[in-house]
């Protein structure tokens, strides 16, 4: 059996952005290049309705860390980290309603394959939907421990500032990863989905 070059990175190096050659799964393909994309992503630009003052009512876009689980066998929900102190939580606390943008922009793939950010063959995917917090224990403790994996300065964030574990309910997911403009996936189809190969060559 052959090991594939993004395999042996992941073992290598833990991260695969750290990686050359991210084994993509095919543009039409739209719902596994989605979940690969949120794989893969460590941060996420958040847009909410602001509730503060001069921009009240006007979309507000902030970065969060983010992590839907292990690289290569992520959940799809992305998972954060929050504190009703933050500026974009706090219009969270009035309207939950978010978009999440992500892209492979964050990675070495863009660049090394000479890719534009705004191009869509560098791809990209908005998550519409809404922030709930993680009430259920065994899910916040999947939310814990891939979050602290992913961003293990998290474990010395300030412990009077209320932290809490909180997903991002998709309502939509919106897919740039080719020319012809955007595609969608329902949540259903975005979850069903397996962003990668388990066999090299069985597509
Ligand atoms: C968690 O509890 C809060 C407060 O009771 C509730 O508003 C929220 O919807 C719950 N989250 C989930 C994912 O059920
Ligand atoms: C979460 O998303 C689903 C669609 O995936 C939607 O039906 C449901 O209403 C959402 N829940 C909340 C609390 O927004």
């Amino acid at each position: 059996m052959t090991v594939t070059l993004p395999a042996v990175c992941l073992l290598l190096l833990g991260l695969a952005s750290r990686c050359s050659g991210l084994d993509i799964p095919p543009h039409d393909a739209v719902a596994r290049v989605a979940r690969f994309v949120a794989n893969q992503c460590t941060w996420a630009s958040m847009a909410t309705i602001s509730s503060h003052d001069p921009v009240q009512g006007q979309p507000f876009s902030n970065a969060f860390s983010v992590s839907d689980g292990p690289l290569g066998h992520g959940s799809g929900v992305p998972y954060m980290y929050l504190t009703r102190m933050e500026i974009s939580v706090q219009d969270l606390q009035v309207n939950p309603q978010a978009s999440l943008s992500m892209s492979l922009a964050q990675t070495d793939y863009c660049i090394q394959q000479g890719l534009d950010p705004q191009s869509p063959l560098c791809a990209h995917i908005i998550l519409s939907g809404s922030i709930l917090e993680v009430n259920d224990t065994a899910e916040a403790e999947f939310a814990k421990k891939w979050l602290f994996w992913r961003h293990p300065e998290m474990m010395d964030w300030p412990a009077d500032h209320g932290w809490f574990f909180a997903k991002f309910n998709i309502t939509k997911v919106w897919v740039l990863d080719y020319f012809g403009g955007v595609k969608t996936v329902t949540p259903e189809d975005y979850f069903k989905a397996t962003p990668y190969r388990k066999h090299p060559h069985s597509g």
